[in-house]
């Protein structure tokens, strides 16, 4: 860390300071001294310092040099050394803005205790600063990146609900972070030092479901040549992450719902039951309601894990995350791929605004990787997205200078709204364009260049 940098008023200058004890163990610090209120506040426009430290030895220097340190600087921790201390001039210095008010006489330790007070209180501020600015960098909460009220109501349930353990439904369309909802309640649930164990229920064959989620014993069937844990056991005191559960097979279903409600297990084969602790997430994309209306999915086991459903919304309705998810994935990827890119060009932003994005996050993040890529400029430009994206996303209105990237036709707007605003301010003005510059508080040459920009004729509105 660096030195702290103290700047000391004193009218006698650096030979004169009377706490020499004290400037001795200062000295390592960057320490600097003013005889001045005119030096003092010069030093303090120029150079950044962490405190001041004012001394005299006059009645009623002492507040005025803090009262100018004070206006110099509105926020500069000070600390007023008199050598005529007088309750007055205390009271003075303290409502001029010192942090302390000290008599020359009392040890150097009080003193020493004041600066580092002073000091800390400096550091903290330092620190909230640095806190403060990483808040304001994009909001994220476990590995969720996204501030746009959708996603925020969806880590409002999160940390609801994430501590007890209360199973989970977690339903949205592909790649819209199901997993990682199901990571996060995880992460923040009394199980995060136990298991999480997620399981593709759409990729076990048929034939070892039963076996892969209950384990079985030696023997129990052609193959099974040693006893083995299943998923869920292993799962035990964890989390069971049911991904695509719409997919298990009817007959697992009752297998799976007896266990959930027993919480039991009996390996393939074997004669006794063992008891497991878990809690289910389960994850789809598939309309699991409508699959129990059709008899594809057990009602019974649907109730059971459909406790508390959080559902994610699709990236295209997520609003300017689209922007922030795009600059965070290029800033990523041209990380890892050792590249120069800051963010995109305002045109890409554009289309990536337009596109309906149908594998959201995911493809997003797949297309930006690819941007990155493929690009030979510092700021990937249209050129650089997937033509398929580029394509679905239609025209796009080309930004002007100073155009926000995010409000695609931002400029059009502006461009009728000011058409708008003319042909009334005219019409008020009878096409009188000297009253209506008057009016409008605009210089009379700028309001025809506007008028001839919006192809308004004056001589329309005469009547
Ligand atoms: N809000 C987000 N912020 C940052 N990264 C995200 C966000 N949402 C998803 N991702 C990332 O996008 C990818 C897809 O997320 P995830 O695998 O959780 O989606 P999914 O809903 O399970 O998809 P699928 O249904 O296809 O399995 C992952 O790499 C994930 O880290
Ligand atoms: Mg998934």
């Amino acid at each position: 860390m660096r030195q702290p940098r103290i700047l000391v008023v004193d009218a006698n200058g650096a030979a004169g300071l009377p706490y020499a004890g004290l400037v001795a163990r200062l000295q390592p610090m960057d320490l600097r001294v003013e005889k001045t209120a005119a030096g003092a506040a010069a030093a303090l426009e120029r150079d950044a310092w962490d405190l001041g430290v004012v001394t005299a030895r006059d009645a009623g220097t002492a507040a005025a040099l803090a009262a100018a340190v004070r206006s110099a600087d509105a926020e500069l921790p000070l600390v007023v050394v008199d050598a005529h201390p007088t309750v007055a001039a205390a009271r003075q210095c303290l409502q001029a803005g010192a942090g302390d008010y000290l008599e020359l006489d009392s040890a150097d330790a009080q003193l020493e205790d004041a600066l580092v007070r002073l000091l800390s209180a400096a550091r903290r501020r330092d620190a909230e600063e640095v806190l403060r600015r990483a808040v304001e960098r994009p909001y994220t909460f476990e590995g969720f990146l996204g501030e746009s009220p959708a996603m925020r109501a969806v880590y409002s349930v999160i940390d609801r609900v994430a501590a007890s353990s209360v199973d989970v439904l977690v339903t949205g369309e592909t790649g819209t972070g199901k997993e990682l909802v199901a990571r996060a309640l995880h992460q923040r649930s009394r199980r995060a030092a136990a298991p999480f164990v997620p399981v593709d229920c759409g990729a076990i064959p048929d034939a070892l479901m039963e076996s892969e989620f209950f384990g079985h014993e030696k023997g129990a069937f052609t193959g099974a040549d040693g006893r083995r844990m299943g998923l869920v056991e292993f799962a035990d005191g964890g989390t069971l992450f049911l991904d695509e559960v719409g997919e298990l097979p009817l007959a697992l279903q009752a297998k799976l719902l007896r266990v959930l409600q027993e919480r039991r297990v009996r390996r393939v084969g074997a004669r006794q039951e063992t008891s497991v602790d878990v809690r289910v997430i389960a994850a789809t994309s598939r309309n699991l309601d409508g699959m129990v209306e059709r008899g594809e999915f057990r009602r019974d086991l649907f109730y059971r894990i459909n406790v508390v459903r959080i559902d994610l919304p699709p990236l295209r309705e997520r609003g300017d995350d689209v922007g922030l998810l795009a600059e965070f994935f290029a800033n990523r990827a041209a990380q890892e791929m050792g590249k120069t890119v800051s963010g995109l060009s305002i045109d890409a932003y554009q289309v990536l605004k337009n596109y309906g994005w149908p594998g959201n996050v995911r493809e997003l993040q797949n297309a930006i990787r690819r941007a990155v890529a493929m690009t030979r400029s510092a700021t990937p430009d249209v050129e650089d997205l997937p033509d398929e994206i580029v394509a679905a996303a239609g025209r796009v209105v080309q930004a002007g200078p100073g155009d926000d990237g995010f409000f695609p036709r931002r400029a059009e707007h502006v461009a009728r709204f000011e058409k708008q605003y003319l042909t009334d301010l005219l019409a008020r003005h009878h096409g009188d364009v000297s009253a209506a510059a008057r009016d409008a508080k605009l210089p009379r040459g700028t309001l025809y260049r506007l008028m001839k920009a919006h192809a308004l004729d004056g001589a329309a509105f005469r009547k």
